[in-house]
């Protein structure tokens, strides 16, 4: 209990310590408006010319992948490849001995991902590990490694690593951009923004209990159904996942656009929707999607950012993030998902740390 400082579960101290989270991964990494990696000066080189980059991970190191994905691919002329690792590693690859491919692993040691960069390396690729875990199997085995410095995550479910993963690959892929001779005011737009990322995340949590209320309202429902576009998309899957992990809801999350194509037919008055809906370049979309889901008499939680002049015309209950530019809503979004998935397991009275049939690190195949 004195570990857990208060809190009820490490689960909900550790999405109090994103904030701190947000200090540790940018420390030492941003100085005079630019990103420094002095663990990648040995692949500047190959950096200069890159226009793929492969990525492999698990779990909720998957969603941080794809959020990267987005954000290096609108940004740059890179093509980046998210692969899961247990399929990767199973697949004929065809990789370059120029090739980069990046393995994300919170812990370090999870068997399909450490496959995977083995697998690479036989290719001739070069492997930059991102890991939480200072000496993991992960670490010792890649050419270079980036570290979180999350400090230790107890609850098998996770929250402050995630915030910091996608922080470090944003940093990353503001350094490929740089270092490709791609950059202006709106990169260092960017990097003003992320440091002002702990205020606002601070901010955010001081108000919970809105999220709180919400998750009260939502327990007892069987299936959630969770959308996002963009940048919004990984944050959907993530928020699925956290979901059926501790409260054990069935969740599903789909591309906004794909509802008609199948999801869709399940929605009715006992399956929600959870709908990851920043006011950016897309909303207008996923409006539409709100609102043929609405016309199925679905309940919609939304997540927007404050502003949002429609949000309670919309839906039936409101998240509100700060303003923020399209591509850190990611980020931004993240501790409401979490905050909504612990909340409906603690009104269930589950145990989030220690979610039935999971383990923290999945050591095994
Ligand atoms: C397990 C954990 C997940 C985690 C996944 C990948 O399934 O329960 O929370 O996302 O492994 O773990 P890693 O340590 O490789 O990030």
């Amino acid at each position: 209990d004195a570990q857990k400082s208060g809190f009820k579960h490490f689960m909900l101290k550790e999405i109090f310590e994103e904030p701190m989270c947000l200090v540790s991964v940018m420390t030492g990494r941003i100085k005079n408006g630019k990103v420094h990696f002095e663990e990648l000066e040995g692949l500047k080189e190959r950096l200069k010319n890159i226009n793929f980059v492969k990525v492999v991970a698990c779990g909720t190191s998957y969603h941080a992948a794809l959020s990267f994905k987005y954000f290096l691919e609108n940004l740059s002329d890179v093509n980046v490849d998210a692969e899961i690792s247990s399929e990767f590693r199973y697949k004929r690859q065809h990789l370059k001995p120029n090739d980069v491919v990046i393995a994300i692993s919170q812990s370090g040691e999870t068997a399909d991902t450490l496959e995977s960069v083995r697998l690479a390396k036989r290719q001739g690729a070069t492997v930059v590990a991102i890991t939480n875990v200072v000496g993991s199997t992960l670490s010792r085995e890649s050419d270079f490694t980036l570290y979180l410095n999350a400090g230790p995550e107890i609850s098998v479910a996770a929250t402050k690593s995630y915030v910091s993963q996608i922080t470090l690959l944003y940093l990353l892929a503001l350094k490929i951009m740089e270092i490709k001779g791609i950059w202006d005011e709106k990169h260092e737009g960017l990097i003003d923004r992320l440091l002002r990322m702990p205020e606002i995340f601070e901010k955010f949590l001081d108000q919970v209990d809105n999220i709180h209320q919400i998750a009260a309202k939502y327990k007892d429902f069987k299936h959630f159904m969770y959308i996002g576009r963009g940048y919004g998309y990984p944050t959907a899957l993530e928020g699925a996942l956290k979901l059926k992990e501790i409260s054990y809801i069935h969740a599903t999350a789909y591309p906004a656009g794909e509802l008609k194509h199948g999801p869709i037919a399940m929605l009715g008055p006992d399956f929600p929707v959870f709908a990851v809906a920043p006011n950016d370049f897309l909303f207008s979309k996923t409006k539409s999607n709100i609102i043929e889901c609405r016309s199925r008499k679905a309940r919609i939680v939304l997540l927007t950012n404050e502003g949002n002049e429609e949000a309670f015309e919309l839906a039936d209950d409101v998240i509100f993030v700060s303003n923020s530019i399209d591509e850190l809503y990611p980020i931004l979004m993240t501790p409401a998902i979490q905050l909504f998935a612990y909340y409906v397991a603690d009104e269930l009275g589950l145990d989030p740390d220690k979610p039935r049939n999971l383990a923290k690190s999945v050591t095994v195949e």
